[in-house]
Order: C-alpha cells, then structure tokens, then sequence
C-alpha cells in the first residue's frame, strides 16, 4: 500500500495500449491510490468505461456533461484534488493537444487546471513517434517540467518493430511509487533567489541595463524547487519563466526595487543565492519624460547601488547560509576570494568571462565554487541546468545535521 492517501488521475487516450490502462488501473489501486479515470471518446473505442469504473470503484469521466442529468463534471476540482496526473497511453494527438493548450476534450482541459506533476507515457506507431512535429511536442511538455516515461522498442500493433511502445504498467506504477517517496532533500526549506539584469532608469525611455538573461537564476531556483524547497525568485526583467509551482516570482525593475524585494523576503529564508546582475550605479537623477535628441553631448551623473548581498551578509543568522556570483575579468580567483569575505558568503560561485561558453546570453557555464574553508573546486563547462545542480548539491551539503 504504498500509495496510500495519494489522489491519481489516469487520462486514457485512444490506442490499442490503452487495454494495458487497466492493469495499471489495477496496481494502483493495489498500492493503496485514490484513482479517477479521464478518458477520451477515441479511448472508449478501445477499452469500455465499465471495466475501468468497476476497477476504480469510481465512474469514469469523459464529457464536460454527464450525457442523462446535464450535470458538470469540474475539471478544475480534479486538477485540484489529484496528488499526480498520469497520461497512459498518450497518443500523438493528445500530446500535441497539451503542448498546444488545445481544450476541446475533459482530458486536456483536466491537464490544464492540475496543479500536480504530470507523467506521459507515449504509445504510437514508431515513425509517428519519430516524426519532428512529435518530438518538438514532447521536448515542450517537458519544458512545462512534466515527465516522459519513455516507450520501449519492440513490437508494436501495426506489424513493425521500433521504439513507441507504451512502457509496462509495472514500471509505471514502480515510477510513480518512486516519485513520491524519493526524499526531497530541501523539503521545508525556503530560499530567496535573485536573477536577471537590472534596468537603472536615465529617462521616461531609457535605461542602463546589462547582458544578464537570468537563465542561470531561474536554473537554480527550478532546482531548488525541484528538491522541494519553496522558493522566492526576485527577478529582473528576463525572458525566461519559472515553471515549477514551487516559485513565487516577484518582478522588478531596479536595483533598489530588487534591494527592496530581497531585504523584505530574506528573514522567512533559510538561505539566498544571489545570481542577480545588480547594476552597480544609477542615475542620479533619472528625468520623468524623454530628453531630446540634441548637438551638446549628454552627461549622466551616476551614483552607487547598494550591495544586496553584503546587506544580506551583515542581517544573516547563523542558520542561514548565502551564496554569491562572481563575473571576473583578472585576478578571478584572489578576487572572488575577498568578496567572498566582504559580503559574508558562505560560498562563492566564480564564473569567468575569458572562458568560452561562460557567463552571460549563453545556455551553458563553467564555474570554480570557493567556500569558507578555502576549498576550490573547479567544474566543466556544462548546461546552465546541471551547473545548477552542482549548486544546489553544495547548498545541501550546507545542512548536514537534518538531511
Ligand atoms: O561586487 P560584485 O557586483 O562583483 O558581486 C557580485 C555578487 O554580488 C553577485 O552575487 C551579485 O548578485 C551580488 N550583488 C548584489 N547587489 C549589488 C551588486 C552585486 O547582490 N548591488
């Protein structure tokens, strides 16, 4: 009974593995799981309601009205009540109709009000899983954080051999065990991450702004979030967006908004990272409407910013860990070391602009970590996500005595 108290909605769409949609129907049942089937009508041509309500021991939804009474079935309270949201099988048509926000059945219109994580096994045909227009719908149902149980190989219901087949129910119930009692590492955690640029307004139409694209922030805040921490992301404005429920986005503009937004969330934290490019000085006196074009040239008196992360370095609690970034041009390490000390770091994460691929606009990083202890470690040049892991793996690190 290992899924015990847990609420599952099993979404059934039209292929032949959709018979398999009962035996997982039954295990899950078997683990102790509260199951509501949604089932599409090409999925009824395949297994019949009743089987699935006997074994659920709940009727089956298919239609936004009940066919006899008119009565509403809520897919907003299901996406709600679900603890996890399984689609099995997923045809190619399902698949493209939730990466596309296409709501004409109860199905993809359940998957757009749950809040829970969603699981996709894909079952087709193995040149239509193949095809570019699926493959590009899958690679954004999992930019949406949602989880391929990938199909096996083998042979599949046309005749041909190939990789489409929907993966057995066993596994599937073995990975959806898996995911809710793997151990979250940073559950009833909180952290305040900082991201993105800032724009230093100079009038009602111009601003200083830099580079930053905010991908490594938002990397670390999806990890953290990931690893079940709640986490406030004070962001400037970026292009990227969060899409872990686990991430409250406060949006601002300035360095003193920014400065504002991180002092007020810090004391509910455990810990903050800061990956913000703060801007270092504004306008002293930014004007209210456009200056005009003009002969003479144009002087900007600049004053400094304040320094978030020092000012969050003097407020820490001995409980509270802080992370910094580091952008160096020379003397990269000496540097990172002694800002490392002066705004109270407890590590700092060195990303060098001479290395190709590092820093900013670009999707990947290679960073040298430096802790108090004066411990170094230097890593690959690797995707902005697993630099982000790295990162998160060391904040763990930070809270030995409960995790
Ligand atoms: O001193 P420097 O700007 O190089 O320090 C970089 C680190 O300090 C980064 O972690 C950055 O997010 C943070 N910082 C800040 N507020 C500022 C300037 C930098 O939080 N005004």
């Amino acid at each position: 009974m290992r899924l015990k108290g847990k609420n599952i909605i099993l979404g059934i769409t039209g292929s032949i593995a959709a018979y398999k949609a009962a035996i997982l129907l039954r295990l899950l049942i078997k683990e102790g799981a509260s199951v509501q089937v949604v089932i599409t009508s090409a999925g009824k041509e395949f297994i019949t309601p009743v089987t699935l309500s006997a074994l659920s021991g709940k009727p089956v939804v298919s239609e936004f009205f009940g066919a006899n009474d008119g009565t509403w079935n809520s897919h907003v309270d299901l996406g709600l009540w679900a603890d996890l949201m399984i689609i099995a099988p997923a045809t190619a048509s399902t698949i493209g109709k939730m990466a596309n926000g296409i709501a004409d059945n109860m199905l993809v219109t359940t998957y757009l009000s749950a809040k829970c994580p969603v699981f996709i096994a894909p079952a087709m045909d193995l040149d239509m899983f193949a095809h570019p227009s699926t493959q590009k719908n899958i690679e954004t149902l999992k930019s949406f954080g949602n989880t391929i149980i990938e199909p096996g190989v083998g042979e599949l219901a046309s005749g041909l051999d190939g990789k489409g087949r929907m993966e057995e129910p066993a596994k599937i119930t073995e990975f959806v065990v898996d995911s809710f009692t793997r151990k979250k590492k940073l559950q009833n955690k909180k952290f305040l991450v900082t991201a993105g640029p800032t724009f230093e307004k100079i009038d009602s139409v111009r601003f200083i702004g830099n580079y930053s694209s905010g991908k490594m922030g938002y990397a670390i805040a999806e990890e953290l979030a990931d690893k079940g921490a709640e986490v406030v992301l004070v962001s400037g404005p970026v292009s990227v967006t969060a899409k872990h429920p686990g991430i409250n986005v406060i949006p601002v503009e300035s360095a003193a908004e920014m400065f504002a937004g991180s002092t007020q969330q810090f004391p509910g934290c455990d810990g903050a990272i800061m990956s913000a490019a703060v801007a270092d000085f504004t306008p002293l006196q930014p004007k209210n409407r456009k200056i005009k074009r003009g002969k003479e040239n144009w002087q900007i008196e600049l004053q400094p910013t304040k320094d978030i992360a020092a000012a969050l370095g003097e407020a820490k609690t001995a409980s509270q860990i802080l992370v910094g970034f580091a952008l160096e041009t020379d003397d990269e390490i000496e540097n990172a070391r002694k800002k490392l000390q002066k705004k109270n770091l407890d590590f700092i994460v060195l990303n060098s602009l001479n290395e190709k691929g590092a820093g900013f606009r670009v999707d990947t990083n290679k960073i040298t970590i430096i802790d108090r202890n004066n411990i170094q470690q230097n890593f690959e040049l690797k995707s902005k996500k697993e630099v982000a892991a790295d990162i998160v793996q060391k904040i763990i690190a930070l809270f030995p005595a409960e995790l």
